[in-house]
This record gives C-alpha cells, structure tokens and sequence, in this order.
C-alpha cells in the first residue's frame, strides 16, 4: 500500500505522514529527504548549487523509483512535485491513493512567515509579499493537486484530527 501526501510547502505533509505512518505501522518516507541522501546535499543547496531544473528532474526520478517500490509507505512529496512533467499521472496510476493537504493562503501565509530561510524559493521574499506569492503559486498549482483522489482542508485542525480523516477515507 501507499499513500502519497501532497500540498503546498508549510501544510504539513510530513508532519501528517510521520503520525499517519505510525497508526498504519508502515513506514515513511519524505521525498526531499529522499533525494539529500541521493544528492548528498540539502534542497536549499541543491537549488543554489545546481538549479531548479536539475532538482525539478531529480525529483521526478526519485518519485518514479519510490513509486516503484514494492514496500507500503506514506510518501509526503516535495510542494511543486505534482506539477511537473508526468509526475501527478504517475502518482494517480501507481499509488494506492493520494491526499491533497489543502489550506488557505492566510494559513500558509501565517506558517510559512516563519520558516522562510530553509524553503529556496520563498527565501528571497519580505513577509509582505508572501501573499502574493503563494497565491500566484496556488492558482498555478491547484489544478494539479486537485487531481488528488481526496482533498482535506486542514486550516484550523490538529494533526491528529487530520490522521482521522485521512484514516476513515482508507476504510
Ligand atoms: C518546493 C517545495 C519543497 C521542496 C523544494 C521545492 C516547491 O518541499 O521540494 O524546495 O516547489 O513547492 P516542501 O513542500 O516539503 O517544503
């Protein structure tokens, strides 16, 4: 079995998948941690060091071979990578399913205010222009993580509340 996470950075893919993991004894897996070990170097660097497109590819590649594994696991991807290349028709064709993690743009907004450093492409941006930002970005990206076999919105809710919903959809 495997569950695949996705959603913008900051709605809490790996936060979710950790304790989704834990309920279903299975293991997880983070797909940007997945490719630092690959890479032998953090997203952050990666992006200064080799560039968007590179990762972009890396990424693509590293889902096509954890998609292929045969082990069951919840996989939180990286934000941008249901929207790249063939990689939301590759989730939809060979995970078990998938759930988008929606929030509003003030609840990223709020989130992501405070974890700007380490996120490459948020880095550069005043916290004035955050909003802007993501909401250019959604508008870009919901298409494709609405292709989601199931969508929760998260704003306001507590990651246990969010494990029992994604729980009673697996059954
Ligand atoms: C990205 C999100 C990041 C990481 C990379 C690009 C994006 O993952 O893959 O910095 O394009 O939204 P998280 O969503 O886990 O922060």
């Amino acid at each position: 079995m495997k569950i695949v996470l996705l959603g913008y950075m900051g709605s809490g893919k790996s936060t979710i998948g950790k304790a989704l993991a834990q309920y279903l004894q299975c293991d997880f897996m983070d797909l940007d941690a997945y490719i630092e070990t690959e890479q032998g170097m953090a997203i952050a660097e990666l992006f200064k060091a080799k560039g968007e497109i590179f990762f972009r590819r890396e990424e693509s590649r590293a889902l096509k071979a954890v998609l292929a594994q045969n082990d069951s696991l919840v996989l939180a991807l990286g934000g941008g990578t249901p929207c790249y290349g063939t990689n939301m028709d590759d989730i939809l064709e060979h995970a078990t399913t998938s759930v988008y993690l929606d929030m509003s743009i003030p609840a990223l907004v709020e989130r992501l205010t405070h974890e700007k450093a380490q996120r490459p492409l948020i880095a550069h941006l005043a916290d004035e222009e955050l909003g802007e930002f993501i909401g250019k970005h959604l508008f870009e990206r919901r298409p494709f993580y609405r292709k989601a076999a199931h969508i929760i919105n998260c704003d306001d809710k507590s990651v246990a509340a969010i494990v029992n919903e994604i729980r009673n959809l697996l059954q």
